[in-house]
């Protein structure tokens, strides 16, 4: 996949200047927020999307197509001077076909890593660090052994287009491999049982590389799900000062040893023996790096444009103490009531937060969906919590 004649290796390190085009394919709220960024040192952007009026395409040219129409794919690489993409599931013919026609700096290979569990598990294990302990299942009876080895619970998982826990069954007695075996095959791709690792938190840290070399870590964000879907990301996250320097160093080493250009989200679990495994990667901006936008000297956004673009990369200071929460289709009117109305709190109570909202522009509030997030910008990150806590607006998710 990866083309070495020396024409290529120049061409990798390319500097793309400002006044160029940069080519987005996909035009979510990830697309957008890389516009803006990247708009700010004065690059222009052209999404491919096919959701008419995107995110992205409301700050951005849009050429409005399939991510895997052919002949679209071609307008954008006339158009783009450089190429990026705001989700990993990019169709590998389309991934080739840009990567000949345009400048492509982070290249099909991480894409073909990343888009699948088993390859990136390697690639994870091949830079030195541990993943939980898996196995490849091809058939229910590979499942039965693997579950006796790995044991209960486990989690079995498609290997590629999975996400916000979809594609996944937690099995938690033998009697379910039969289902979760039928149901999970259904997708047409492997399957990958993992050992079901007992964290006590879910960090995430998200690393930039240049194709010059240069590799910078965001902190590290500590996660909290609901429902499979991020709740919010807590930073600085509540862990060691030993675990949170592992954190950022293993990042670093895996973008490294994969040679990825612009960003590299590492999700990873850290057990109570203050063991951390990689859960999985993402080549993109990431949902918990979006408290960078305030909350540092640089944001993720701003960094993957530098990264792609060879320009240096910025430093990299936590500016505040910050709490980033999302804002899914069913919190929607409640935001944006306060966001006009200025009241965050009932009764009056006053917590020290100050709340930066970011609204995507997407039309269809329906539950679960991101429409937003709140950066709760705050002197300790429980004023953040407290904040969640005390407005109506998440409530019933926390029980
Ligand atoms: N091996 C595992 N052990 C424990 N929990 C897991 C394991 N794999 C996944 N999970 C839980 O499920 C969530 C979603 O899994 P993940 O592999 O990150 O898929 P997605 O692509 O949906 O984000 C994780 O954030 C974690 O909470
Ligand atoms: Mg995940």
């Amino acid at each position: 996949m990866m083309n070495t004649n020396h024409e290529e290796v120049t061409q990798m390190k390319q500097t793309i200047r400002p006044g160029a085009t940069i080519g987005l394919l996909g035009g979510g709220q990830l697309g957008r927020m890389i516009a803006l960024a990247g708009t700010n040192l004065g690059y222009r952007f052209v999404t491919l999307e096919p959701t008419l009026d995107s995110p992205c395409g409301q700050v951005a040219e849009q050429i409005q197509a399939d991510y895997s129409d052919v002949q679209a794919a071609r307008e954008l690489a006339a158009r783009a001077d450089v190429i990026t993409y705001e989700f990993e599931n990019v169709n590998a013919e389309v991934a080739s076909l840009l990567e000949e026609l345009s400048y492509v700096p982070q290249g099909s290979q991480l894409l073909y890593t990343t888009q699948h569990r088993l390859r990136e598990k390697r690639a994870i294990e091949a830079a030195g660090v541990k993943v939980a302990p898996y196995a490849e299942i091809r058939s229910e009876q590979e499942l039965q052994e693997a579950v006796d080895k790995l044991g209960i619970p486990s989690v079995l998982k498609t290997v590629m287009g999975g996400y916000d826990g979809k594609g996944q069954w937690v099995i938690r007695q033998a009697s379910e491999i039969p289902e979760a075996y039928a149901t999970l095959s259904q997708a047409g791709t492997e399957l990958v049982l993992e050992q079901f690792i007992s964290f006590e938190k879910e960090i995430s840290v998200i690393a930039a590389r240049s194709p010059r070399g240069e590799v910078i870590t965001f902190p590290p964000a500590e996660n909290m799900h609901i429902d499979n879907i991020l709740h919010a990301s807590i930073v600085p996250a509540r862990i060691s000062n030993a675990v949170l320097e592992e954190a950022q160093q293993l990042a670093g080493r895996i973008a490294v040893s994969m040679g990825a250009v612009g960003l590299l989200a590492v999700e990873l679990f850290l057990t109570a023996e203050g063991e951390l495994y990689v859960n999985e990667l993402a080549p993109r901006p990431h949902n918990s790096g979006h408290y960078t936008m305030e909350a540092c000297s640089t944001s993720q956004f701003e960094q993957h444009v530098r990264a792609i673009c060879n320009l240096p990369l910025s430093p990299v200071k936590l500016l505040t103490p910050v709490v980033m929460v999302n804002v899914l289709g069913e919190h929607l009117d409640a935001v944006v009531g306060h966001l006009v109305e200025g009241n965050w709190m009932q009764d009056g109570q006053d917590i020290n937060v100050i709340p930066k909202v970011h609204l995507y522009g997407k039309e269809e509030p329906s539950a679960k969906r991101k429409m937003g997030h709140i950066n709760l910008l705050c002197d300790q990150v429980e004023d953040g919590l407290e904040f969640i806590q005390k407005t109506n607006i998440w409530r019933h998710q926390q029980g």
